[in-house]
């Protein structure tokens, strides 16, 4: 089962990740993050920044990618996690890798992204946000839970719910590149994050819901080591959250994310 831990702000969460990625570099400084953009991410990343942590030797993973997007268009995903991971963690920029960024062609550039996450070691912790379709990446209903990264096409609420960050709504890519469930589930450690009511639906059915493909986010249930973290009311629809808050208030000292 997930561990789940409700936090009172996007910054009292950001604080308890950037505790568990701290700890987990101090033990292996050449440690590989998962990263992960949209808004669900940032108060992590500001909780790291502020740390100055020595970060120089740790590689990144992002989740996913648009396709189509002009290169350096300031959406792009590897804009994005260069603005707001990259340079604020002092991130070594080419240890930092996103979907389709190896200069190769589409086809194709799926497996050689799963081959450069082998190659580096597999990924320690991922972090991940979930879409209002139950999504994470860019998983939408019906993917594999074996899936590895490949491209997909974006489920039309995606591309609405993501219009916010483009002029016209008709500018969102129609496909991307996204790392599968499969690869995310690969990952050592996942590390869930969901703030507002707009994520609650979502969130308990990917804790407590069936594990389907039609809930990607409900591939969490098939991994040892996850930790979910939501404010109260992203939290709001879980019907075993008193046990949760229990669990985690009586944590044992060793216990950690
Ligand atoms: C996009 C990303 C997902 C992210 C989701 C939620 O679709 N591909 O990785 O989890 O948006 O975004 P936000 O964190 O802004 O709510």
């Amino acid at each position: 089962m997930a561990e789940v831990v409700f936090v009172d702000s996007a910054e009292h969460a950001g604080e308890l990740v950037a505790d568990a990625i701290a700890e987990l570099v101090a033990a292996k400084p050449d440690a590989v993050l998962g990263l992960a953009t949209g808004s669900t991410p940032l108060s992590t990343y500001r909780a790291l920044a502020a740390r100055h942590l020595p970060l120089g030797s740790v590689r990144g993973f992002a989740l996913d990618e648009y396709v189509g997007l002009p290169p350096g268009h300031p959406q792009s995903y590897r804009a994005v996690i260069t603005r707001e991971a990259v340079v604020p963690l002092g991130l070594a920029p080419s240890f930092v890798r996103v979907p389709g960024d190896d200069g190769g062609p589409l086809e194709g550039a799926g497996e050689r992204y799963e081959r450069d996450i082998v190659e580096a070691g597999g990924v320690d912790l991922q972090l991940l946000g979930i879409g209002s379709t139950g999504h994470i990446g860019f998983n939408e209903p019906g993917s594999s839970f074996a899936s590895l990264t490949r491209v997909k096409t974006l489920a039309a609420r995606t591309r609405a719910d993501n219009a916010r960050f483009f002029d016209s709504p008709d500018d969102v890519p129609v496909h991307c590149l996204t790392q599968g469930l499969g690869t995310i589930l690969r990952a050592r450690h996942l590390v869930l994050l969901a703030f507002g009511e707009s994520k609650a639906a979502a969130i308990a059915a990917a804790v407590e819901g069936p594990v389907t493909s039609s809930v990607p986010g409900s591939a969490i249930q098939l991994h040892a080591h996850v930790s979910v973290i939501v404010d109260e009311a992203a939290g709001s629809q879980l019907a075993n959250a008193d046990y949760y808050r229990a669990a985690w208030a009586s944590r044992l000292p060793w216990e950690r994310l």
